[in-house]
């Protein structure tokens, strides 16, 4: 196998672009599409030459296709990543990995079970930048990481609700509880979630949240407010919204404050040093951003080549797993008003 037959399942917004980036990938081919609306399958496969089907189980059944890419509504994430497993196909699998932990562990055993590979599309551990952090980080730059400030502040439009950023597919997935598993933090701050596990090395132990809904006319969560103890003692704090007016997700990165120095991540990380060092200057700030290929090329090249090398993914569906326990930790703690201690 020298690339990895792939098939997409399901091909609404971001599908689109993740195809991109699978026809860039060297180690990458689209072979199938697959989306219940046979219409938005065919669209993918005229764009990238492949075939297109509106037949889950014809995914499963050919023997042409090596892994199956999953862009579904969070609710079948499960049970479309199962059947794969089980039907011997390796699984990239869009976040959040599932809508809560229990099913989270259920994708991760039938993974390990049929001996296929899965890995989760987070950004993180396959960004140049956010590698580089988290060398800066492991040599010392900023000291001992002793706070983390976690700012996910959108101010997303009232379509969004009903066909995402692009209105490619008219939906109401994303404002059902029970469909998305609930708002800004699954959906949005979740990526930064393992962005910092990744940078730092460090694991949420306890949390303490409050959120709620309040000028969105949707079940799930559009304001949260949090905070977490970290492993190494560590606390952070987090600021999420979806109706933050006037805000944007890029206005204010995640921080990582250390005793030494800070870091601010960005699409454009910036980095601060009492002493300086690996080539970053003392007592200034520091951009640090290389030119790099997209993310969504970024997550399939590097999912291909460990699979064809035998590799472990560069994210794991235990990255998934750790996590969606800190989201599920804060519904948890909103929900009974009490800390929550992590694991669950
Ligand atoms: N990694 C990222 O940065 C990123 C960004 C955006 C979205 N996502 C994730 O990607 C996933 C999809 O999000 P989206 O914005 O593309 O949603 P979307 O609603 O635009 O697309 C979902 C698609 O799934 C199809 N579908 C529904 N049921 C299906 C089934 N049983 N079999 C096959 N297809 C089915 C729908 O017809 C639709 O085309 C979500 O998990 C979301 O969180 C990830």
């Amino acid at each position: 196998m020298e690339k990895v037959r792939f098939a997409i399942v399901g091909c609404g917004e971001i599908a689109v672009q993740t195809a991109q980036g699978m026809a860039e990938a060297p180690h990458a081919e689209i072979a199938l599409t697959m989306d219940i609306e046979l219409a938005l399958a065919q669209d993918l496969a005229q764009r990238h030459a492949g075939r297109a089907t509106s037949d889950f189980e014809a995914v499963l059944a050919d023997p042409a296709i090596d892994a199956v890419y999953i862009a579904v509504p969070h609710d079948l994430h499960a049970p479309l990543a199962i059947a794969a497993a089980q039907a011997g196909k390796h699984v990239l699998l869009e976040k959040p990995i599932a809508t809560n932990v229990a099913d989270a562990k259920r994708i991760i055993a039938a993974c390990a079970e049929n001996q296929v590979t899965l890995g989760i599309a987070f950004v993180g551990q396959v960004d140049a930048d956010c590698r580089r952090l988290r060398q800066l980080i492991a040599e010392g730059l900023i000291g001992k990481v002793v706070g983390i400030r976690y700012a996910a502040l959108a101010d997303k439009p009232a379509y969004y609700w009903h066909g995402g950023y692009t209105r490619r597919v008219h939906t109401d997935w994303r404002i059902s509880k029970a469909r998305s598993g609930g708002g800004i933090v699954i959906m949005n701050l979740i990526h930064d979630f393992n962005t910092i596990r990744f940078i730092t090395g460090l694991e949420a132990v306890r949390v303490f949240a409050e959120y709620g809904t309040f000028a969105t006319p949707v079940e799930v969560e559009d304001l949260a407010f949090a905070t977490l103890r970290y492993d190494n003692g560590a606390i952070g704090s987090v600021e999420a919204g979806s109706a933050i007016r006037g805000g944007s997700m890029e206005a204010e990165g995640d921080r990582i404050f250390g005793t030494h120095g800070q870091i601010i991540i960005g699409r454009r990380p910036r980095v601060y040093s009492l002493e300086g060092g690996q080539g970053i200057a003392a007592n200034e700030w520091v951009t640090v951003a290389a030119e790099q290929p997209s993310a969504r090329y970024n997550i399939v090249e590097g999912y291909a080549t460990a699979l064809l090398e035998g590799r472990q993914p560069p994210v794991t569906g235990e990255d998934g797993l750790k996590a969606l326990e800190i989201v599920e930790g804060i519904y948890r703690s909103g929900e009974t008003g009490r800390p929550v201690t992590l694991p669950l």
